[in-house]
């Protein structure tokens, strides 16, 4: 069941992000005015308070949602807004209401594809929805360590029975080594002329805590999850989470550590960052690389947790990486 009021007050990198772009874009959305939707609205916080303003005064939005909870909260909190109206909508339907066919001027959707395992029919609605000449504004995550961590924890018995449709919550993209290509290609194919696609690898430091608050607010994983079993489903993805981040913190230390012994000779550097990329994917990396200070008091905390070092991957891990530096 998703959580409004919890992804409200969870979301501050969505927002982050979301505020970034919008910034990144502001000319051309301040002359945008007419219908507009946004998909995937959620509680329509990020509606009323960052997109709205953003857009000419003459503009109107409709947001929409899958989750009627989401829908009835955003309608109870922003129907003041006479420029807002939420709805119901599962934006992969292969009936789309008549009445939304050619009406919008423009269509933005934040964090919410990700979501969708038919992108194509998605983008078709999307593209039936748009008057000709309408315009798409959309960001949606690829990679993330969370979706790791799906995949590990389908992989646990206990949850394995419930998890069988696990690619159903993995993004389409997600092995593709040219994302934003296949998103292009795919776009291009039924119509779209793109004039902006970017695979945007910062990183973007953030409460791990809060940030699974956010996630598991709006998780419908979680539906699919007995009742009894729930809390340990919550309480595995939160530690899988932390141990990720873990082993990632750690081999950035390392790698960190190799390059301050290399008295900053680059060709030691070269092969620091070589390692390092070896025992994690390059985005991974390239996005944790950033963080580390921000990390540190993860690995204090998951020091506590004696049953979590003991129990999981990260003694093999560190070996290996001991190995490698020493070959050095
Ligand atoms: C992470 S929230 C994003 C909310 C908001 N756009 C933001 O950026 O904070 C993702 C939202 O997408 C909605 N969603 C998921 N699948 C959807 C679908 N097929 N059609 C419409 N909305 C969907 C979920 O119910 C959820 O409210």
């Amino acid at each position: 069941m998703v959580n409004p009021a919890k992804y409200i007050s969870s979301n501050e990198m969505q927002k982050c992000i979301i505020s970034i772009v919008i910034k990144e874009f502001t000319k051309n959305l301040k002359s945008i005015s007419g219908i507009c939707m946004d998909v995937g609205c959620g509680p329509g916080d990020i509606t009323n308070n960052i997109l709205l303003p953003s857009l000419d005064s003459n503009s109107v939005i409709i947001g929409t949602d899958i989750q009627m909870t989401m829908i009835e909260y955003a309608k109870k909190v922003y129907s003041h807004n006479t420029r807002l109206k939420f709805e119901m909508l599962d934006i992969q339907t292969k009936n789309l209401p008549e009445k939304y066919i050619s009406k919008f001027n423009h269509i933005f959707s934040f964090f919410t594809l990700h979501w969708c395992d038919e992108l194509r029919k998605v983008f078709e609605n999307i593209y039936c929805m748009l008057q000709p000449g309408g315009t798409m504004l959309i960001v949606f995550p690829i990679h993330h360590v969370i979706f790791d961590v799906l995949k590990n924890i389908a992989h646990n018995f206990r949850f394995a029975p419930y998890l069988q449709n696990l690619n159903k919550y993995i993004p389409l993209f997600y092995n593709s080594a040219v994302p934003n290509e296949d998103l292009k290609d795919l776009l291009e194919s039924i119509g779209f002329n793109v004039q902006h696609c970017k695979l945007w690898e910062d990183f973007f430091d953030t409460n791990p805590d809060v940030f699974l608050t956010s996630c598991l607010s709006v998780c419908t994983i979680l539906d699919v999850i007995p009742p009894e079993l729930k809390e340990e489903f919550e309480d595995e993805f939160r530690r899988e989470y932390k141990i990720k981040l873990y082993v990632l913190f750690h081999r950035v230390i390392s790698s960190l550590w190799l390059l301050h012994t290399g008295h900053g000779n680059a060709c030691r550097a070269a092969k620091c960052d070589a390692v390092a990329n070896k025992l994690t994917t390059p985005n991974m990396f390239i996005g944790y690389r950033v963080s580390f200070y921000q990390q540190a008091f993860l690995r204090a905390e998951l020091f506590q947790g004696a049953e979590l070092l003991a129990a999981r991957k990260i003694a093999p891990l560190l070996h290996q990486f001991r190995q490698d530096r020493n070959k050095e």
